[in-house]
């Protein structure tokens, strides 16, 4: 028997066996009304360069079901908005109230390994960490979130995830609205499921540990379908997908534009209009959108395209109507509407920042990594056969991640070409402790407008090719992931670490 009809017999036996999990369609509670867009409080540490934070166990409403149990920094569900400024330092306090170990990874920020929150520095419950975190790096929206290996999705999905902003005070010589919760909104995105009572759900079926978890309902900053009130002028909305798996595209129901001002790692030149916007796990985009005219617009998000090449969806066979529940369909994000206010910008700024760095043309090295799952391999078959319980494994370049194992040795400041692949699946590759550049992507050299700019995470779909260099170092004892940030796929192991040196 050939591999692939060996996987599809196997697949298709083991999925009869392990379908245990269904998209669940509960009947929510549809009160009429949509909730308010809840604003995550704002501590900005500029002054006092001190950052007190407790990871803790909630019991969280969403909806008017029965309570779920969450996690959240500071509160039952996510955490709050961090806003530091560019070169200071801010001295860290995280204490871990939960009862099972945690790490905590600062996403998107420049700062050393000994620092950067990875799986090595996961602390023990009612211990604290004291990390001191340099912010050195352009204004940018990054975030924070659980990292511990191998509960990392489990542990998001649950709540542990924040924002961190880098701010220089010049979004006003800049022309951009910056006043928070009033024409400056952060939005955090996430798909979750929900049991018949209305609470929170994680149960991993096959199709969870082969695609990722997706849920059927999006939520923006924990609540579920929001409505915003917002000023008529223009509004700048800062993305970020939380999501474990989904992947966004979003778009505004009355076909109005986004106006893209800034990715990952900071401000694009100049604003670029779009009607749809793709949003991978790990990613942020910030956009401004023109409510000058008034009139309710719903922020929708398509349907989720990564669903694998017909290979792929040919072996799911029994788990495809699970496929096409929870990826087929337009599903509502949040709605906006105008009031009788104005916020502070009513024009589009021409320029906002310098423009971007010119390719390098010139590598030291060039490294590749295949993004791979390993549907072959005896974990898988084992794990099938066995009832499911293991799931498939995942690895970078044939080898699942392995903690005691150093994958990759890069050198301070060196420039180097990456080269990423992925087959069956789209996966959003995400490197810790740098930003690198996009010279190609899957549109080849000119990269789609989502992958212009610096980066720390893109969207590999076949191939990227990639110019990554090192400015903070990484030791052996905590070295810098690279990693698929869907995350059931991180925990399966697709996922490597590299020290700088
Ligand atoms: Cu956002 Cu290593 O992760
Ligand atoms: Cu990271
Ligand atoms: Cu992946």
């Amino acid at each position: 028997m050939n591999r692939r009809r060996f996987l599809k017999h196997s697949l298709a036996t083991a999925a009869a066996a392990t379908l245990g999990a269904p998209a669940t369609r509960t009947a929510w509670a549809r009160t009429g009304s949509r909730p308010r867009l809840p604003l995550p409080t704002l501590i900005d540490v500029s002054k006092s360069g001190r950052l007190d934070l407790t990871a803790q166990q909630g019991r969280h409403i969403f909806g008017s079901g029965e309570p779920s149990h969450t996690y959240g920094y500071n509160q039952d569900y996510l955490g709050p908005i961090v806003r530091a400024r560019r070169g200071q330092e801010v001295a860290v306090r995280l204490r871990n109230g939960l009862d099972e170990p945690l790490a905590t990874h600062w996403h998107g920020l420049l700062v050393p390994g000994n620092v950067d929150g990875g799986p090595h520095q996961a602390i023990d419950p009612g211990a604290v960490w004291e990390p001191v975190l340099p912010i050195d790096q352009p204004p940018s929206t990054a975030w924070f979130h659980a990292h511990t290996h191998p509960h990392t999705a489990r542990q998001v999905y649950a709540g542990l995830a924040g924002v961190f902003q880098i701010d220089d005070g010049q979004d006003d010589a800049r022309g951009l609205p910056h006043e928070h919760g009033i024409d400056d909104f952060t939005l955090i995105l996430q798909d979750r499921r929900f049991d018949g009572a209305g609470r929170l759900e994680y149960r991993l079926g096959m199709f969870d540990r082969m695609h990722g978890f997706r849920g059927d309902r999006i939520l923006v900053n924990g609540a579920v379908n929001p409505r915003a009130e917002v000023p008529r002028s223009l509004v700048r909305l800062r993305l970020l997908n939380g999501s474990n798996a989904r992947i966004y595209h979003l778009r505004l129901s009355d076909g109005r534009p986004m106006h893209l001002i800034a990715s990952d790692a900071g401000y694009l030149p100049q604003p670029i209009a779009t009607d749809e916007l793709r949003l991978a796990p790990g990613e942020r985009f910030e956009v401004l959108v023109d409510f000058r005219e008034g009139g309710e617009v719903e922020l929708l998000t398509g349907p989720d395209r990564n669903q694998g090449g017909p290979g792929m969806m040919g072996m799911m066979g029994a788990l495809r109507s699970q496929a096409s529940a929870l990826l087929g369909d337009d599903l509502p994000v949040l709605s906006f509407h105008p009031n009788d206010t104005h916020g502070s910008v009513d024009r589009l700024p021409d320029t906002i920042s310098d423009a971007l760095d010119a390719l390098p043309t010139e590598f030291v090295r060039h490294r590749r990594f295949s993004l791979d799952m390993m549907l072959g391999g005896m974990p898988m078959m084992r794990g099938m056969m066995g009832g499911g319980m293991a799931g498939p494994t995942m690895g970078i370049n044939g080898r699942p991640f392995d903690m005691g194992r150093l994958d990759e040795q890069v050198r301070l400041g060196a420039i180097e070409h990456w080269t990423v692949e992925s087959d069956m699946l789209m996966h959003p590759f995400h490197i810790h402790g740098v930003h690198f550049q996009v010279l190609a992507d899957e549109t080849g050299r000119s990269p789609r407008l989502e992958n212009r700019g610096e980066k720390d995470t893109m969207l590999v779909d076949g191939r990227a090719e990639l110019a990554v260099t090192f400015t903070q170092p990484a030791d052996q004892k905590t070295p810098f992931m690279y990693h698929c940030h869907v995350l059931e796929h991180e925990d399966a192991g697709m996922m490597g670490q590299l020290t700088v040196s």
